[in-house]
């Protein structure tokens, strides 16, 4: 049976996140990183398993107790992650690449594929790690971190913030379009591209700095993250349990639809089965796409202790969904 969620942390304030049990070590040979930065840090730090693998408890945990991340975004971003990418029998998720250290399979569909797969969890438009269609989807690229910092310079006065975040997430869209005959910006990744870009913001920023300072991301503090999957020396988690504060904000900016490109550049097709960021409860039109759809065509007909943890794990994930939201549960492999 899946170990149950962690709740909120009992000590919610800054801290600093290198402590002696915290040291960053550099990869060894087998440990496994992949597309997120964030979790790539903890590995480092030794807030998760170094090698890269472990339980979505483990996840959450880390990520409230490294990053002060809020405990249900953690819950759902975990829970979400696990069912699109994990392997539910075992308990265990890569946040790299696919490897046989999550046991074996549970059946022929699934993927377990971890979080460098594209198209479950991880996919276009990311603005550190190039779309899939181009190579490599997980590896701090470059290129993009100079675009990422000349956005800075041209609407953040050379800091990243809310509104840099608005510029660049619609560039690397409208970039995604013209440029990846294969561009998917559909379903959960409609949501999780905005999300991303508010948690540098929210969450890469020294949590003692107050006022107008706490929301302006300096370039080097930026690249030792982005790149060097590190926490900078002394650096202080959030003040307070931080999501996606500045969401709204952003996609109102310069609202987007989801939909992919038709095999051809410049040929977005917009879809909306999978849920739509932009509608009356987005949120919860995203889950749907999820629940419904997503995750039981990975699923087809699971029997047995996979179908119980199947049925436990959605269960998390409807958790963590924010309350005021009110969605209606989604159960597409029964209640019990
Ligand atoms: C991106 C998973 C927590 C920061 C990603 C991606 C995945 C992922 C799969 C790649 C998506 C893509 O861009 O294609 C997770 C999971 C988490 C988690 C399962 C568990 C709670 C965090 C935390 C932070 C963070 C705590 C920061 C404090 C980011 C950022 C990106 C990202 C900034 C975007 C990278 C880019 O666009 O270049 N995450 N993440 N994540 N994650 Fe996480
Ligand atoms: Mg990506």
């Amino acid at each position: 049976i899946p170990a149950p969620a962690p709740g909120p942390l009992r000590f919610d304030g800054p801290k600093l996140a290198e402590d002696r049990e915290h040291a960053f070590k550099p990869m060894k040979k087998d440990d496994l990183r992949g597309p997120c930065p964030g979790l790539n840090t903890l590995a480092a730090h030794g807030y998760l398993p170094r090698n890269g693998v472990a339980t979505p408890a483990e996840i959450i945990q880390a990520s409230m107790e490294g990053f002060n991340m809020e405990n249900n975004l953690a819950r759902f971003t975990t829970y979400a992650a696990h069912l699109l990418d994990g392997n539910v029998v075992t308990d265990l998720l890569s946040i790299g690449a696919k490897t046989p250290k999550t046991g074996p399979d549970p059946d022929a569909v699934a993927l377990v594929a971890g979080l460098r797969n594209h198209g479950t969890f991880e996919g276009d438009a990311s603005v550190t790690r190039a779309d899939a269609f181009f190579g490599d989807n997980f590896s701090f690229n470059q290129t993009l971190f100079d675009q990422f910092v000349d956005f800075s310079d041209r609407f953040g006065n050379g800091f990243y913030n809310y509104s840099v975040a608005a510029e660049l997430r619609f560039h690397r869209v409208q970039q995604g379009i013209a440029e990846n005959p294969h561009f998917s910006f559909a379903g959960f990744r409609h949501l999780t591209a905005y999300a991303e870009v508010t948690f540098p913001v929210n969450m890469f920023i020294d949590g003692r700095r107050t006022g107008f300072e706490r929301l302006q991301l300096d370039m080097q503090t930026a690249e030792t993250f982005f790149k060097d999957n590190r926490f900078p020396k002394g650096f202080f988690r959030s003040e307070k349990p931080s999501g996606t504060e500045g969401l709204d904000q952003i996609f109102i900016a310069h609202p987007t639809q989801p939909g992919r490109n038709a095999g051809a550049v410049n040929t977005f097709t917009v879809d909306n089965s999978l849920g739509d960021l932009g509608s009356a409860n987005g949120f919860c039109s995203i889950y749907t796409g999820l629940a419904n759809v997503t995750i039981p065509n990975l699923y087809p007909n699971p029997t047995g202790v996979l179908r119980r943890n199947l049925i436990t794990n959605l269960q998390f994930l409807f958790d963590g969904l924010p309350k005021q939201n009110n969605c209606t549960q989604i159960f597409p492999f029964g209640s019990k």
